[in-house]
């Protein structure tokens, strides 16, 4: 699989690079961020160099930084769990604190969006993406929902949030669902 380099209004999204691993140490040290991506692994500084090294070679998934302005890496966006006969994937994504609610997110989902669900060999010509998301994180819920996904179903309490409990939402959009989303929005 080529590894794009996607350009938006604001953001460019390009593979990880090795270079990259002093931001993404920053991001994975972030409590908010691990807090409301349920994200429970703690990761080693040796982890973080090797996986910003490898992560580009791999043809299983698709990891790229979200940057705006200048090559730095601002966060990342990505999918796995990629299912060649469902022609399916999972998307993920972070920003470093300090740059979220600038409306980087929603621009990198829509951008990788679009290339998942464009015929190959420019897109990946997916036609189900779909994602996880927990109850404690409205914003992100609320954008997935203005970019097109549509709630399947609530793992209920699933997850720990310190002494609670909380819900993960499971979210998806088709091929057909984001053309209808972007159709509205033009
Ligand atoms: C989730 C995340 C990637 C979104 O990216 P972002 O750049 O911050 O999002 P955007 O600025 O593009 O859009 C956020 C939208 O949510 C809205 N929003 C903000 N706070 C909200 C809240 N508490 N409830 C509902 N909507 C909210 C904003 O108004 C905005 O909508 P608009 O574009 O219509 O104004 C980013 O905030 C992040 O990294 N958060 C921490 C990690 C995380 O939660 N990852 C997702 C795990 S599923």
């Amino acid at each position: 699989m080529d590894k794009p380099v996607l350009r938006g209004e604001m953001v460019v999204l390009r593979p990880i690079r090795a270079d990259d691993a002093d931001a993404m140490w920053e991001m994975v040290n972030d409590p908010e961020g691990m807090r409301l991506t349920g994200t429970t692994t703690v990761f080693s500084r040796d982890q973080v160099d090797r996986w910003c090294a490898g992560v580009s070679a791999r043809e299983d998934r698709l990891d790229l930084a979200i940057t705006h302005g200048t090559d730095e890496y601002l966060g990342e966006i990505v999918l796995n769990e990629m299912d060649a006969y469902a022609r399916s994937a999972n998307l993920r994504l972070v920003l470093r604190p300090g740059q979220r609610g600038r409306g980087f997110g929603g621009e990198a989902i829509s951008l990788v969006l679009g290339h998942a669900f464009a015929e190959p060999p420019e897109g990946l010509g997916l036609h189900r993406v779909s994602l996880d998301v927990l109850s404690i994180n409205p914003r992100a819920r609320m954008l997935y929902e203005s970019l097109g996904f549509v709630v399947e179903g609530r793992l209920r309490e699933s997850h720990r949030d310190g002494d609670f409990w909380c819900d993960s939402i499971v979210m998806a959009v088709l091929e057909d669902d984001f053309r209808a989303a972007q159709a509205t929005s033009a």
